[in-house]
């Protein structure tokens, strides 16, 4: 986007932090520093602290942190233009004269939308009209129908174009937004005789409309087209009034229409958006993953809506989503059902939402004739692609739930997932399981934690990792495994497989067991690198989550007057480290 560094700069110079955050926290000054209840967690003793000097503020209960364009950010739930524009608005900067490329035309844009979304307003709730009949028809009370601003687009054809000409906008913007549409050189309003929804961004902006048809007319909806300011692709139609309540509820309900959105919304259902009838995007996933990863999909019970969920729900997981789909046959869609059966009923469907494997599962097996051998080995091989983009671990779960459905062995579905040497190898290792852990009952069981044990198994597996683990030795904790470790340590050759008699020779009996009954039974699946990475990672993470709790427990003692440098070091430290578990790279 074109924010040059100037403006912020200038934001943050212009905008005293005391001055802006004194506005909504009541700060007390102590020493050099000013005080107050975090507006972030819920606190009875301050512990919140904005330093004038710094431009920063830090709360030391919950670790919040930050400039003054991050507190408006987190505050006002914006993003970091969002948070800029509200500054610069408050504080009179001029982001046009500032650098502030581009985004100035667009500011025209946005504008002129928001004229007609009050115009189309006006015209809905100042008298009675079609569009206002229609929509109280179908259930929504005047509050609703504020809330998403619904307007009223009236019959006549140059309405719209007339009121906004007269006020000086030029008819190029109007054509660029579709407002107004052009034939044989004639202008004329391209929305009449519609029920007006108007799609608001985030930042509050309108970027286009939906227009619906009263009753039966064609086509159902209009919609804006595509402009520099309506990019359908990257919005969801509801979020600008539903993202807190997503974020709060760490949950999204996706629906596919602009009054499955409002229903929803109108019955207490507040954690909702739309994709805008479009096929969901990889834009619009990432979006939503900025408030929750936990999605449940309702699109419309119809053919159409199946495909879209099949196709969403793909791009949802592969954006690091947990999906899940909710069931509901009775109904059109989630509008009807919630208006028919109320508020409870529907929160019902969504506890019992199938995670999106099992509804994929589902629908293969109803789409399937498992009663015969054909269908069965069919069902078997597209079961298998589904799973295939699973981890083992999730795989694992719904290869029993096959092998009882179908009757084929766990080893025959396994190897269509996995390929035949995989499955063999998982095969054997669950076979050993049993037997070694049938002669463990009698035998004591080996020792250490599965980090320990994983990490000593890809070791045998790959000596390559024996250096590789070398900055993390302190992982070893159990004495045995820090022993066999040791040992591994001192027979390793680069390139060379390390011999495994060589360090029983070197063991003590009990150490002997821990070894034999991690070579039987850690499994790795040949996912060697997964589980490497997921061990350091965990490793990194415990370290990690130990130094943040003793920062917080320093600086609860520490004076921030005396203590000063030692202070502003942990709080950058402690700042760094809370940001890399908000990006979820400490476990
Ligand atoms: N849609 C569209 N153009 C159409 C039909 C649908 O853009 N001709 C989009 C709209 O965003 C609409 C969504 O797809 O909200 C879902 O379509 P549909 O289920 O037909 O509409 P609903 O929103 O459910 O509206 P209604 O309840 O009035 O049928
Ligand atoms: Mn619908």
């Amino acid at each position: 986007m074109g924010y040059s560094g100037n403006i912020v700069e200038e934001i943050k110079s212009r905008c005293n932090i005391v001055d802006v955050i004194g506005r909504t926290v009541s700060l007390k000054k102590m020493g050099i520093n000013h005080k107050g209840l975090c507006p972030f967690h819920n606190e009875k003793t301050p512990s919140f602290i904005v330093s004038e000097e710094r431009q920063h503020f830090t709360c030391y209960g919950c670790g919040a942190t930050g400039d003054v364009i991050e507190f408006v950010q987190r505050y006002h739930n914006l993003d970091f233009f969002g948070a800029v524009e509200r500054l610069a608005g408050e504080y009179g900067i001029d982001l046009e004269k500032s650098g502030y490329a581009g985004e100035g035309k667009k500011e025209r844009l946005y504008e002129i939308n928001r004229e007609a979304a009050a115009y189309f307003y006006k015209v809905f709730t100042e008298n009675k009209n079609p569009g206002r009949d229609y929509m109280e028809k179908r259930g929504f009370t005047t509050s609703t129908l504020r809330k998403f601003g619904i307007g009223y687009a009236d019959p006549e054809w140059h309405s719209l174009y007339e009121y906004l000409t007269a006020k000086g906008v030029e008819k190029e913007h109007l054509l660029a937004l579709g407002l107004i549409s052009e034939s044989k050189g004639k202008l004329y309003d391209k929305y009449r005789n519609r029920v007006m929804f108007p799609i608001i961004n985030t930042r509050g902006k309108v970027i286009g409309f939906g227009g619906r048809a009263i009753g039966d007319d064609t086509p159902k909806y209009l919609n804006s087209q595509e402009s520099s300011v309506f990019l359908k692709k990257n919005n969801l139609y509801g979020l600008n009034l539903t993202r807190q309540e997503i974020n709060k509820e760490d949950c999204a309900i996706l629906v596919e229409g602009y009054i499955d959105v409002m229903s929803l919304y109108h019955h207490g259902v507040r954690n909702v958006a739309a994709s805008l009838g479009t096929a969901l995007t990889e834009n619009q996933a990432a979006m939503l993953k900025r408030y929750t990863s936990n999605i449940v999909l309702s699109y419309d019970a119809d053919s159409a809506g199946q495909a879209a969920t099949l196709r969403g729900m793909d791009i949802l997981y592969n954006a690091g989503c947990k999906v899940r789909v909710l069931h509901q046959e009775e109904c059109k869609d989630p509008d009807e059902y919630i208006k028919k059966n109320g508020k409870e009923a529907f929160l019902d469907l969504v506890k019992v939402a199938k995670p999106f494997a099992e509804y994929k599962l589902d629908l293969l097996r109803d789409n399937s004739n498992i009663s015969t051998t054909e269908g069965r080995v069919n069902y078997l091989k597209a079961a298998a692609k589904i799973l295939k983009a699973l981890s083992p671990i999730e795989a694992d779960a719904y290869v029993r739930k096959i092998a009882a459905e179908t009757r084929i062995s766990e080893g025959a579905i396994r190897q269509e997932i996995f390929g035949r040497q995989n499955a063999d190898v998982i095969e054997r290792e669950q076979q050993q399981k049993t037997f070694t852990e049938k002669k463990l009952q009698s035998v004591a069981k080996g020792h250490g934690t599965p980090i320990e044990r994983n990490l000593i198994k890809l070791m045998l597996v790959k000596s390559d990792y024996v250096p590789k683990l070398e900055p993390y030795v302190d992982a070893f904790k159990d004495p045995d495994c820090f022993h066999i470790y040791q040992i591994i340590r001192n027979l390793y050759l680069p390139d060379e497989e390390i011999d495994t008699r060589r360090i029983f020779d070197s063991l003590l009996e009990e150490e002997a067991i821990t070894l034999k009954d991690i070579m039987e039974n850690v499994q790795l699946a040949d996912k060697d690198s997964h589980v490497f990475e997921d061990c350091i990672d965990r490793i990194k993470g415990s370290a990690k989550n130990r130094r943040m709790n003793e920062i917080i427990e320093m600086l609860s003692v520490l004076d921030e007057e005396k203590d000063g440098t030692a202070v502003v070091a942990l709080t950058k430290e402690l700042q760094e480290l809370q940001r890399e578990k908000n990006r979820g790279e400490i476990i």
